[in-house]
């Protein structure tokens, strides 16, 4: 039996067009997600779009649209941009989908059944950019929400259903306590342990003030709070409800990213939740800091001209192409902190690793094979010098997507184009003359070239695919199985390599 792996993105408010903030998060889980393919597990990654609530509600009325038109706007566009990033998604999921009213009902009338929702009043300040209560104490200067800073939250009174998170306190400490892994970085678990530990509030899980959202069915007039059918969505997307047993094929092993913004969701309320409903809380939410421009978290920034959030994934495309863009957010944006995003720094990395190293090896071998082989690629030695280093290559390749870490695995990856780079200037076969010693030198590269097309086909799956089509093999390297397809010796030699154009053309600084 292939193992199982599951991949969850946050799924994105339709009140505003993709930026590259979601792009980074979406980008990794397709990472990841193609990187488990190429194990041969079976693998589901889902994404989507959360489209109820008062925020959506208010940006369709602004936008002169019914919530519903400007949900299916823009729910195209969240399409459209991972169309052109290469994002692999298994299923993309919608909130306004009959599927998921009906999970999101299953599930809430199993916890109430089971006696955690119950009527009562809640009043308190409330941030409608993050859809949240917040608690008098955490409002900055006593008015203004503690995530967007300059706006003022508003006060609401309502008589609503409300979840008995505080009973769960003592499971939740036990699920975090006793699955050391569950949530990581270890400083966002013990940021959730410290919160749970100080005691929890119940929450309240439904609103009257609005109508844009699930209905709640054992009380006419109430919708549930956005959050609360939102979350829902991991499991609607596997049958909650609909198929059980597929259901349980897949829950609780799923891996969760999201962002830091919204942990307190991910890692309390969401795994209360399922408890209540007698289910077990996920296995794995992987938490990353922000992409920062100008010091201000781009998605949220409201001074200065330019903001994270205007920028189109589209924007870099043009000028990075798609893999250009992947390879700069998995390279070079460490999961976990908080990162800088400066244009400067995807044009250094572009041109150093892409262009100058595997670029260059690919043009370089292909130029040589075609003056001193007739363009025709001869096999690898056995006892390549270059063998070992591919073999660690690729097993800390490997240790890195399996924590989660596309930068490690991504230099770990580069280790071997730049020493076959290096291999290829000690031993200049451009120099010598036609015969074993330079068909024993392109041998090798050609063989690491394939293995690199491999370990980086999650990458940068297209340029990879090109390499592959270049030195003369068939299919693509993302349908190979690892580890056995990364073992030395794979390239048969014979085969015709194509010179064509540069694969990364060098952006000028
Ligand atoms: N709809 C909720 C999530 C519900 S999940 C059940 C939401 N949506 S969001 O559109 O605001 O996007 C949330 C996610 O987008 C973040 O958690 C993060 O993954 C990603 N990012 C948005 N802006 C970002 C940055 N500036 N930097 C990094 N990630 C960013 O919250």
């Amino acid at each position: 039996m292939p193992d199982r792996f599951y991949v969850t993105t946050p799924i994105y408010y339709v009140n505003d067009a993709p930026h590259i903030g979601h792009a980074f998060t979406t980008v990794i889980a397709d990472a990841v997600a193609r990187w488990h393919r190429l194990l041969g597990d079976d693998t589901y990654f889902l994404t989507g779009t959360d489209e109820h609530g008062l925020k959506v509600a208010q940006s369709a009325e602004a936008a002169g649209v019914s919530p519903q038109e400007q949900a299916d706007r823009n729910a195209a566009r969240f399409r459209e941009a991972w169309d052109l990033l290469g994002i692999s998604y298994d299923d993309f999921i919608r909130t306004t989908e009959p599927r998921h009213h009906a999970a999101v009902q299953a599930l809430l009338s199993r916890i109430k059944d089971n006696g955690d929702i119950e009527l009562d009043t809640y009043e308190g300040p409330y941030c409608v950019s993050c859809e949240a209560y917040y608690q008098e104490g955490e409002l900055v200067d006593g008015e203004f929400c503690p995530i967007h800073k300059s706006k003022p939250v508003t006060r609401l009174k309502e008589e609503n259903w409300f979840f008995r998170l505080s009973r769960y306190q003592q499971r939740l400490l036990e699920w975090i306590e006793g699955n050391p892994d569950v949530i990581q970085p270890e400083g966002k678990r013990n940021e959730v342990l410290g919160f749970i530990r100080q005691g929890l509030d119940d929450v309240s899980i439904t609103r009257t003030s609005l109508s844009w959202g699930v209905p709640v069915p054992w009380a006419p007039g109430h919708v549930f709070y956005v959050w609360y059918d939102a979350l829902i969505n991991y499991a609607t997307a596997i049958g909650l409800g609909v198929d059980e047993e597929r259901f349980a094929s897949w829950w609780p092993h799923v891996h969760h990213l999201i962002g830091k913004e919204i942990i307190r969701f991910h890692c309390v309320y969401w795994p209360a939740m399922l408890l209540a409903a007698g289910l077990e809380p996920p296995h794995h939410v992987h938490v990353h800091g922000w992409l920062l421009l100008g010091g201000e978290k781009l998605s949220k920034s409201e001074s200065g001209a330019a903001k994270l959030t205007d920028i189109a994934p589209a924007r870099l495309v043009d000028d990075f192409g798609v893999d250009g863009f992947r390879y700069h957010f998995l390279r070079d944006v460490p999961f976990g902190p908080d990162s800088d995003f400066t244009y400067e720094r995807v044009v250094d990395r572009y041109n150093a690793d892409l262009a100058n190293n595997l670029g260059n090896l690919l043009s370089r071998v292909a130029t040589v094979v075609a003056k001193k082989c007739d363009g025709i690629g001869p096999a690898p030695r056995p006892d390549s010098p270059l063998a070992a280093v591919a073999a660690e290559v690729h097993d800390a390749t490997a240790r890195a997507w399996a924590d989660f870490q596309p930068s490690l695995a991504l230099e770990a990856t580069w280790r071997l184009v730049r020493e076959t780079n290096a291999f290829l200037e000690e031993n200049e076969p451009w120099k010598a003359e036609p015969g074993p010693a330079v068909d024993a030198v392109l041998g090798d590269a050609l063989e690491v070239l394939r293995i690199v097309s491999i370990l980086a086909s999650p990458a940068i799956p297209t340029a990879t695919a090109e390499i592959w089509r270049r030195i003369g093999l068939t299919g693509r390297p993302d349908e190979q199985h690892l580890p056995a397809a990364a073992a030395w010796g794979g390239y048969p030699g014979g085969l015709e390599v194509v010179k064509g154009a540069p694969l990364f053309p060098r952006i000028a600084t």
